[in-house]
C-alpha cells in the first residue's frame, strides 16, 4: 500500500490556522487563541476508557491552566454531538466538567492537516498528539502518544512553566526541574560582569558549561 507522506509539524512554525466545529461552537483557532498559550491535544474515540480519563485529568487543572494563561482544546474524529454526549460521562466518572472545546473533526481536515493520524496505528483515528502554542501561535512542543498509554498533563504544565521562565531569563531547565529549583545558565553567557549583573542570587559552576544558579524570578 502507498502511503501520502505526511509532513510534520516542527518546533518553531507557525501553527496552521483553521476554522473548525466544536462543543463551543464555531471557532477559528488563531483568533480563539489570542494572547493565551494553547494545548492541542487530539484523543483517539469518544466513549474509551483512557480518553474519558484524559479530559477529566485535563478538566482538573483549570486553576492551574488559567494561571499560566492557557488554553486547552481537544480534538477526535467524533462529532460534537458524540462529545457532547460523552462529556455527561466525563463528569459523572471523573468528578470535572470539561470546561474547554473539543473539536469534532468526522472529515480529517484538522487532523490531517496537524499529522494526528499515523496509519501504521490506525487508519481511521487519531493518535495521542499534544501541542504547546505560544501566544506568537508558534509550535514550541510536540509530542506523540499511542493509544494503550494516556498522558500526564502534569508534564505539560511542567513544560510550559520551564518554556515561560526560560523565554526571558537567560537559563534552561535541566531534567526533572520543577517550579522553584535550580536552572542552568546558558552557556552562551561568558562575560564576568554581565554573569553578575544577570544572576544577581549567585551561581555554582560545575564544568565551565555547567552552572547551576538558584531559579531566577519570572519576568
Ligand atoms: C482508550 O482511550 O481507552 C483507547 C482508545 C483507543 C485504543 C485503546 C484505548
Amino acid at each position: 500500500m502507498v502511503q501520502a507522506l505526511i509532513k510534520s509539524l516542527l518546533l518553531g512554525d507557525i501553527t496552521p490556522d483553521f476554522t473548525a466545529n466544536t462543543t463551543h461552537g464555531l471557532i477559528s483557532f488563531h483568533d480563539w487563541i489570542g494572547d493565551s498559550w494553547c494545548v492541542f491535544f487530539s484523543h483517539p474515540r469518544d466513549f474509551t476508557p483512557v480518553c474519558t480519563t484524559e479530559l477529566g485529568a485535563a478538566a482538573r487543572l483549570k486553576t492551574e491552566f488559567d494561571r499560566r494563561n492557557i488554553k486547552p482544546i481537544a480534538l477526535s474524529v467524533d462529532s460534537v454531538e458524540s462529545h457532547k454526549k460523552w462529556l455527561k460521562d466525563i463528569t459523572e466518572t471523573q468528578k470535572a466538567e470539561v470546561y474547554f472545546p473539543i473539536i469534532g473533526d468526522e472529515s480529517h481536515q484538522v487532523s490531517e492537516l496537524y499529522g494526528m493520524i499515523h496509519p501504521n496505528a490506525s487508519e481511521t483515528v487519531t493518535v495521542r498528539c499534544t501541542f504547546i502554542i505560544d501566544p506568537a501561535k508558534k509550535i514550541r512542543l510536540v509530542l506523540t502518544y499511542p493509544a494503550s498509554t494516556g498522558r500526564n498533563f502534569e508534564e505539560i504544565l511542567r513544560v510550559i512553566d520551564s518554556l515561560q521562565l526560560t523565554d526571558s531569563n537567560f537559563v534552561a531547565t535541566p531534567a526533572g526541574w520543577k517550579w522553584g529549583e535550580d536552572c542552568v545558565i546558558l552557556p552562551s553567557i561568558t562575560d564576568q560582569a554581565d554573569l553578575k549583573k544577570k544572576f544577581p542570587k549567585g551561581w555554582k559552576e560545575l564544568k565551565p558549561y555547567l552552572r547551576m544558579t538558584p531559579q531566577p524570578d519570572k519576568k
